[in-house]
């Protein structure tokens, strides 16, 4: 019997497009005993913009909530999403960074780290991968990550060649990822055609978001064209810039006799369960209803649907959202001069940015990102296609970009020890001392929080005996 598994994403990915990440570890605890019955092939719960959200809104440590779920999910495969070099972070770490969190990852439950770059420059998820091996158990799964997206040098030969190189590097599986939602189902069936051809039977998932309203059909066709994983949302959290919905994947897969594994009963509970907790953000606001809709305009703007709502939160934080639709018309432009990269984080976010600072401005490239300097200068890696002259000669002037993995012009083994002594007795774990380098003003407010707690707790306590 034909077999195609279903990866959810509602703690991950669909809470990150719909709400900005802001779901609590507390909201979903009561069903993971269930969700652990289901039948998936993973559960997407960690990484991507969870660990920042955690620190920063939640008042969480991530460590914990990995911790916690591993708990309530011994037998299904915990999956994480990794960018590469830039972990969780916006930022290159250091190799012996990039090692260490991979080991704590594991060590704290992850199986599936789905591993990344935004330029889809490889030499930056090396060394994650080299970690992962390093440190798999018999469970865990490299599998090597492809931002995908469209542009005049994004052709399919081009993917799959992308993908030969993932297997040679030593991958465990492949996936695609389309973070936009902008590939059709025509293309859909080109490329993983040509990419099974190539690959073999190295399993291959695809990764999709619903905005552009294509993700049925593009699926579907997947699905003919020999996928063997897809991710998808629990229903009432899925559609609009999040996933398709499990349970009607479910339902189509179950008629063309293609055996998902999963439990129909388990999904529709999950489902049942998830319901009044949307309602709950959509009544408090932090649950755009906007996020909710079909959106063929990224077809055009090749936007994913996480910087669509931070877009959104942003010019309704600076009560500029009258300059909503000039700075989405921006992003191609932006895009296009800087190479055409990949809209995925943190590259999109920073051609967000940079296309809302140019409208608000008044005035295209007036003010250029940090980040945009950096890279221009070459630091995030090669770009798919050369960056404008304009730019060039506006950031390096007579100097040049330089052409190697930026960790490689760096001193090693010195970011963890300093972070370490900065946090002093704060520090309980190397968790900590990580959580730290990812995002140091979030855990540093957020490990102090936790040691008032924790004294008051002691004095509390004192006083009740
Ligand atoms: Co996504």
């Amino acid at each position: 019997m034909k077999k195609v598994q279903l990866t959810e994403t509602v703690l991950r990915d669909a809470n990150q497009s719909l709400m900005a990440t802001r779901l609590p570890y507390s909201d979903y605890e009561g069903i993971l005993s269930d969700m652990d019955k289901a039948g998936y092939y993973s559960i997407e719960c960690w990484g991507g913009a969870t660990f920042d959200s955690c620190l920063r809104y939640l008042g969480e440590d991530p460590w914990e909530r990995l911790r916690n779920l591993r708990k309530h999910l011994p037998n299904t495969r915990l999956q994480m999403l990794l960018r590469g070099q830039n972990l969780l972070g916006y930022k290159h770490y250091h190799d012996d960074v990039v090692e260490k969190f991979v080991e704590l990852s594991i060590k704290n439950g992850i199986d599936v780290i789905r591993i990344f770059d935004a330029l889809n420059d490889f030499r930056n998820i090396e060394t994650a991968l080299n970690a992962t091996k390093k440190y798999a158990t018999e469970k865990t799964i490299a599998s090597g990550c492809i931002s995908y997206t469209q542009s005049p040098v994004h052709t399919v030969d081009k993917y799959i060649e992308m993908c030969k190189e993932l297997k040679t590097m030593g991958f465990d599986t492949i996936c695609l990822k389309d973070m936009a939602g902008t590939m059709s189902p025509y293309e859909a069936e080109h490329l993983i055609k040509g990419i099974k051809d190539a690959i073999g039977d190295m399993t291959l998932v695809l990764h999709t978001h619903c905005t552009t309203g294509m993700a049925y059909m593009t699926i579907t066709k997947a699905i003919e064209s020999g996928i063997d994983v897809i991710d998808c949302a629990t229903s009432c959290f899925s559609g609009g810039t999040s996933q398709p919905s499990t349970e009607t994947m479910y339902y189509a897969l179950s008629q063309y006799g293609i055996d998902s594994g999963l439990n129909e009963d388990i999904i529709n509970k999950v489902n049942d369960y998830f319901k009044p907790i949307k309602q709950k953000y959509i009544d408090n606001g932090q649950l755009n209803p906007k996020s909710l809709a079909t959106d063929a305009q990224a077809l055009v703007y090749k936007v994913p649907g996480g910087m669509l709502s931070n877009m959104i939160a942003n010019l309704t934080d600076m009560h500029a959202m009258d300059k909503f639709d000039a700075a989405l018309a921006e992003i191609p432009k932006v895009r296009a001069d800087m190479g055409y990269p990949p809209l995925v984080t943190p590259l999109s976010q920073m051609v967000g940015n940079q296309a809302v600072t140019n409208v608000l401005v008044g005035e295209r490239y007036k003010n250029i990102s940090k980040e945009i300097k950096n890279y221009i200068k070459g630091e995030y890696g090669n770009p798919p296609a050369p960056i404008a002259k304009e730019l060039v000669d506006k950031v390096l002037g007579d100097s040049e970009a330089v052409d190697c993995r930026i960790e490689d012009q760096k001193r090693t083994g010195e970011e963890f020890a300093e972070a370490k002594k900065v946090l002093g007795d704060l520090c309980r774990s190397e968790e900590d001392v990580m959580s730290y380098i990812c995002y140091p003003d979030q855990t540093l407010k957020f490990l102090k929080e936790r040691k008032a707690k924790e004294e008051n707790e002691a004095v509390y306590t004192i006083e009740a005996m």
